[in-house]
């Protein structure tokens, strides 16, 4: 008989009841630390005051308003998000999925506005993630995600990750945008050269293609900067935003210049849900929290003490770590071990961690960890080696 609950989820045996800071507490009391913070997404840690205030205080006045109407706690968050970063003008979602399908939307949309309507396909990269909708299946493009939904959303043209050769040479007369994570997160922690981030921005101007940046996991101060593609040194035209913006409430973005975004005129896209008070009151306290230099200083330093002491992990532990790759406080260990075998010698620690593909398994703890709880990480995820 199939579960009440549609089974497209393989969960571990793990019921957590309540949170605090990088921690989780099952019903028995059990804590386990948290490297995971629900995959990028509790930024900010669990039952963060700030945010629980924000949240209860925009409760106690209104829960819901429609987008026929203006929300004073969405102009508040786009405001911040416009004032901090290449954007011009942003629009709200509830998911990372959601702004993939207003990305592509919005690429199209410019090129039919511009009188090129045949310039619709979207480039995307290898071992990419961008939601399990069907323009984000297609997007991605790998057999493990389409295999069985066709058919497909047309227009995706899939290169080989850092194929820049293999980009020049596809960018075309049909070119929408290029759409690349700049960190990839479900991929294996693989982040993009900074060379290359700036290749593809000139390959893209000149052509003319727009070019989408995917921060849903590597933004929001996860990679130390607001937003990853900032040590590049290069802007996209657009960008997606979701997971650590909400620090655990739904919320997701599309982030644009006044120029990609020039096609969506009124009536060409909405969502009931997407910038509602709830999501925005926390959304807009996340910002004034993560946004804010000294806090993305503390991120960088922790990033460092992290990364530090991971090498010496790996160091110690050689059959079953390779090596550490990834950016800031988005750090993977790349295993020679069996990389979900790793995750459950962790559970029996009492430390979270998630898997990625190339074997790898992610460490995205809260930005604000403490020192404390790294070193208690690195001991847990020692003595979780040493168990297998
Ligand atoms: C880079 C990236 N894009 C898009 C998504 C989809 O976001 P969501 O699960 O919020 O729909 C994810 C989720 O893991 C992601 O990592």
């Amino acid at each position: 008989m199939i579960a009440s609950i549609l089974p497209t989820y393989s969960r571990a045996p793990l019921t957590f009841v309540s949170g605090e800071g990088s921690w989780l507490t099952e019903a028995d009391g059990r804590r386990f630390l948290d490297l995971g913070a629900g995959i990028a997404v509790n930024a900010l840690g669990h039952a963060n005051p700030e945010l629980v205030d924000a949240l209860t205080t925009q409760a106690q006045s209104v829960w819901h308003l429609s987008n026929l109407y203006n929300i004073p706690a969405q102009q508040k968050l786009a405001d911040a998000l416009v004032d901090k970063t290449f954007a011009d003008t942003v629009f709200f979602t509830n998911s990372g999925t959601e702004a993939c399908e207003l990305a592509v939307k919005m690429a199209r949309k410019y090129w039919f506005d511009k009188g090129q309507p045949e310039r619709t396909d979207i480039i995307t990269f290898s071992g990419s993630f961008h939601g399990r909708s069907s323009a984000g299946i297609a997007a991605a493009g790998s057999e493990k995600m389409t295999k069985g939904f066709g058919p497909l959303l047309p227009g995706f043209v899939h290169l080989e990750f850092g194929d820049l050769m293999g980009l020049t040479d596809a960018l075309g007369d049909t070119t929408a945008a290029v759409m690349i994570e700049p960190v990839q997160g479900e991929g294996g922690i693989r982040p993009v050269p900074d060379a290359d981030l700036k290749a593809m921005r000139e390959l893209c101007d000149a052509n003319g293609a727009l070019l989408i940046f995917d921060e849903v996991q590597c933004g929001m101060g996860r990679t130390g900067k607001l937003f990853a593609h900032e040590w590049a040194g290069v802007t996209p035209d657009i960008m997606m935003v979701a997971k650590g913006i909400g620090g655990g409430f739904p919320l997701g973005a599309v982030l644009a210049t006044e120029e990609a975004a020039s096609g969506m005129t009124a009536g060409t896209h909405g969502s009931t849900y997407g910038g509602n008070p709830l999501a925005c009151a926390v959304g807009a306290k996340v910002m004034e929290i993560i946004a804010d230099d000294a806090f993305l200083a503390e991120v960088n330093r922790k990033a460092g003490l992290l990364r530090q002491k991971l090498e010496g992990l790996v160091s110690s532990h050689p059959d079953v770590f390779e090596s550490v790759r990834g950016s800031g406080l988005m750090l993977g260990l790349k295993c020679k071990a069996v990389n979900t075998d790793v995750v459950q010698a962790g559970y029996a620690q009492g430390v979270l961690t998630v898997p990625a593909a190339d074997n790898v398994i992610r460490l995205l703890p809260p930005l604000n960890i403490t020192d404390e709880d790294i070193t208690v990480a690195v001991e847990l995820l020692d003595a979780a080696a040493a168990q297998m």
